[in-house]
């Protein structure tokens, strides 16, 4: 049984059901078994190509071994024992801490005992972190500093589990892709991170072919081409759509694609979306339509309720479509507005909505961890919040002449 441990990057529960979500749609066979503070600990029958894992991930920082669990009081004694935590002779390491914040005492011993450790074993090993006064995470320094080791500790209660990191998510690629591409568009743009837990969650596999009907400039499309996907993408807006086209060209070249992987971008009304897309041709759905406009104060109630009529009516009418274009068994992972107003949040009845669509809300993390449905995106100067749905297309219901219409 082999045991990582996961850092995700920011909303937790998001970013766990994405990697639930990963392991599932490949059927690797996996248990959850620690999900601490921003981080989780897996346990998979054989080992899993890290690397692999992590350049898919938006939710995943980090992923490393678990070397040892053990109580506060035995951690020195069971580090002791292991043999080995570098090849090298020379190298820079770090101490990254999870769990309870700011548990000065456990930092301080691990970081005397690597001292001690790497004296006693005569390596250039430097010492690259935040010293015993500082409280917060440490894996933001330990990117700046380019660490080639470094260590995890997770706190739960009397336990610590410790491990070292195999791999880490290209944070210079995936800003390269937001920031340097030739058409932006920030206060409409999803971010490239929720993207890729928005493909992840869809079940889209390399190979396949992934729907965004509302694409935008395409943010949601370029994280799918760099992964192998095949993409169609729609749009209402011609601007947007040749903005989408710039900017899928640009990565195309930026990263070698194929550009056979782009099989539609066009311009249309995704209410009618049966006239572009060919029924049972897609295999799953990312998308973040028009969540209303963009709001510079808290409206009223009655401002908010509006908006949520118009968006209630467009999410029926395109779901109805995407359900057509959709093939069974397929996937959508979708927002939906949640807006703050002035006296309360408001948001657009789903459940309801997926049903009149014929579809079924899934939970990604069912059988593995309770949790409420929707998973929600949220910060504070957010006056749009994000709602987060899986929606699934399943299997048709038998004939009257009792055959399965599949
Ligand atoms: C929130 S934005 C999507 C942003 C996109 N994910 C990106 O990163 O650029 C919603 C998009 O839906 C488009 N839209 C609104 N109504 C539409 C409709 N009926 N059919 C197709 N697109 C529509 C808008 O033009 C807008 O670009």
């Amino acid at each position: 049984m082999e045991k990582y441990i996961f850092v995700f990057a920011w909303n937790p529960l998001l970013s766990l059901a994405e990697a639930v979500s990963y392991f599932r749609t490949r059927n690797i066979k996996f248990k959850l078994e620690e999900y601490i503070s921003n981080t989780a600990i897996f346990s998979f029958e054989k080992s899993i190509n890290q690397s692999e894992v992590i350049s898919w991930l938006g939710g995943t920082l980090k992923i490393g071994e678990l070397i040892l669990t053990a109580k506060q009081a035995d951690l020195v004694e069971e580090l002791d024992k292991i043999t080995a935590y570098s090849d090298a002779d020379k190298f820079k390491y770090g101490i990254s801490m999870f769990g309870a914040h700011g548990d000065v005492a456990v930092f301080e011993l691990l970081r005397q005992f690597f001292k001690k450790r790497f004296k006693e074993e005569r390596t250039k090993a430097q010492y690259k972190g935040f010293s015993a006064a500082r409280k917060k995470l440490q894996h933001a320094l330990a990117e700046q500093q380019k660490l080639d080791l470094e260590f995890l500790a997770v706190l739960d209660g009397e336990d610590v589990h410790f491990g070292k990191v195999l791999a880490a998510s290209e944070l210079d690629e995936r800003r390269k892709r937001d920031k340097k591409r030739p058409v932006q568009r920030p206060s409409l743009s999803i971010s490239p991170r929720l993207s890729e837990i928005l493909i992840n969650l869809s079940g889209a596999q390399k190979g396949q072919h992934l729907l965004d009907p509302f694409c935008g400039i395409g943010t949601i499309l370029s994280e799918a081409l760099v992964k192998r996907i095949n993409i169609t993408g729609v749009d209402i807006d011609r601007n947007v759509v040749s903005g989408a086209k710039g900017n899928l060209k640009w990565l195309v070249k930026q990263y070698n694609l194929s550009p056979k992987l782009i099989k539609q971008l066009v311009q249309g009304d995704t209410k009618q979306l049966g006239k572009l897309v060919a029924e049972n041709s897609i295999d799953a759905v990312a998308t973040e339509p028009d969540l209303g406009p963009v709001l510079r104060k808290l409206p009223m109630i009655r401002e908010a309720q509006r908006t949520i009529s118009y968006v209630e009516d467009l999410y029926l009418k395109t779901l109805k479509e995407v359900k057509k274009a959709l093939r069974c068994g397929g996937k959508i992972a979708i927002t939906a507005p949640r807006i703050k107003a002035q006296g309360g949040k408001l948001s657009i009845d789903m459940k309801k909505i997926a049903r009149r669509a014929g579809l079924v809300v899934v939970h990604p993390l069912e059988g593995v961890l309770e949790a409420k449905m929707p998973f929600v995106d949220a910060r504070r100067r957010h006056k749009v919040e994000r709602e987060i749905w899986i929606l699934e297309k399943l299997l048709q219901p038998r004939t009257s002449s009792g055959n399965k219409t599949r």
